[in-house]
């Protein structure tokens, strides 16, 4: 599903626009969405709309089996496409439309060339069967993502870009789909995904469990994790509330379920309505992740999230999830905005003042490379998740509030968090839409805070 896509596929066709190219029978679509940041990540050509993911998997031998029923839509005349999915992987078939297609593996690209050409703007469906042992990446920052195994299953975490570890897809974050998950285990182990469980049966010594995801999703914020969860599934305050948790995670979590909806009733007052028919998370047991994620519905934390961690991966519902970067270089529209809810829940609880906050990340000396990288952009995807992305971005929405006042602050978020549900936007519009809102020219503010590095000016 896309909704803004403000790219030029033109740039990343590897085929010359020849007059062959052109003909009836359709031009490949792009290898790539056009992020500077992942140029190989997603795909031109289509777009998804659905993913039903059946998946098999031993802990113990780390083999995974899968089976990708993607529904999607042509946006050009396709003689082929491409599908993001690591070549550690082997596709033992590809069928498009039911008929038998070919297909190639060139290190995270899956080409596929059906039999027809796909006539633009017309439906069609993709089977992969595939198989192997999935493993994770190393992000250009060092850390890791995807299908990351413990002990005893998988720390399932994708962002930027694990998806395409366990499954085939369309991996930029511009395009979402709705997704349904078939995950069958050894009966001793759970698995977990984004969305609401729908069905749980056990046979034979081993347990298939299926996840619903109605709203749209980026493949980033999709998980599948396994392992020994305690899985409870319940109506609290309004939600529903489904954890699972390792017994061996580091911290207390008694009352983890419980803590979910005072954080999400406060965040809906100020944002709009929570986005998303579940909410709960993941705690495993993963020593050597130093990170949790906002993966949708069910945020994945390497251990019992405190307070500040628990409404940071929360308001991503909002900011990130619902609302959805364009470009990787917008990050801190997530990091950001998850960074000042933060501020605001713990102001909320009287733990510390959103101003006590800024003033304490304000307050790092002028020199401090810190203040180097301007918010709208860290420079690169070494720098996704530095610091300047979560602090600078909190202290620009900060300035913003106190320039325009709180109740005109609160009322941009709620139109930011309504005007793009489930889609994606990008700095630009965030711009925008403030000044509309406002009717203040924030040109200067923004500029200060957003584009330009040094210490700004309060
Ligand atoms: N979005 C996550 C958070 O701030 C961080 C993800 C970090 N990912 C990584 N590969 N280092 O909650
Ligand atoms: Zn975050």
């Amino acid at each position: 599903m896309k909704r803004l896509l403000a790219l030029t596929a033109a740039a990343f066709l590897t085929l010359p626009l020849t007059p062959a190219a052109a003909s009836p029978s359709g031009t490949p679509g792009a290898p790539g969405a056009g992020d500077p940041y992942f140029p190989g990540q997603g795909n031109g050509g289509y777009d998804a709309l659905h993913y039903d993911l059946t998946l098999d998997y031993d802990p113990s031998s780390g083999r995974l089996s899968g089976r990708a029923a993607i529904s999607a839509r042509a946006t050009q005349a396709l003689s082929r496409f491409n599908l993001d999915l690591v070549d550690t992987l082997s596709v033992r078939s590809v069928t498009v439309d039911g008929r038998p297609a070919a297909y190639a593996q060139s290190g995270s690209e899956l080409v596929v060339t059906p039999s027809r050409t796909l006539r633009d703007r017309r439906g069609f469906s993709v089977v992969v069967r595939y198989d192997g042992s999935p493993a994770h990446v190393i992000d250009p920052d060092g850390s890791k993502d995807g299908w990351i195994k413990t002990e005893d299953g998988v720390f399932n975490a994708n962002e930027p870009q694990g998806a395409m570890t366990w499954y085939p897809g369309n991996h930029h974050m511009t395009d979402k789909a709705t997704y349904r998950f078939t995950v069958t285990v050894p009966s001793s182990s759970v698995a977990v995904a984004n969305g609401d469980l729908v069905r749980q049966a056990a046979k034979g010594g081993r347990t298939t469990y299926v996840w619903n995801s109605r709203e749209p999703m980026a493949s980033y914020l999709a998980t599948v994790s396994i392992g020994t969860f305690e899985l409870t599934d319940r109506r609290i305050g309004g939600y529903r509330v489904t954890t699972a948790v390792d017994p061996q995670a580091a911290g207390d979590a008694t009352g983890f379920a419980e803590r979910h909806p005072p954080a999400l009733d406060y965040f809906s007052r100020l944002f709009g309505r929570y986005p998303y028919s579940s909410t709960g998370g993941i705690v495993d047991h993963a020593p050597d992740v130093g990170y949790a994620l906002e993966t949708q519905t069910r945020p994945i934390y390497p251990r019992v999230p405190g307070e500040s961690l628990l409404a940071h991966e929360l308001a991503h519902q909002w900011f990130g999830n619902s609302v959805t970067p364009t470009l990787w270089r917008d990050i801190w529209l997530n990091e950001g905005f998850a960074t000042y809810s933060e501020w605001l829940w713990a102001d909320e609880r009287g733990t510390q003042t959103v101003q006590a906050a800024f003033d304490e990340a304000y307050a790092r000396p002028a020199e401090h490379e810190f203040w180097q990288t301007p918010t709208a952009d860290p420079g690169g995807p070494e720098n996704l998740f530095h610091a300047p992305v979560y602090d600078r971005g909190a202290m620009t929405l900060h300035v913003l509030r106190t320039t325009v006042g709180d109740d005109t602050f609160f009322a941009i978020l709620r139109a930011w968090a309504g005007r793009y549900r489930y889609g994606n936007a990008d700095t630009a519009a965030f711009i925008a839409l403030s000044e509309r809102v406002s009717g203040k020219d924030l040109g200067a503010l923004f500029d200060a805070w957003l584009f330009k590095p040094g210490k700004p000016s309060l």
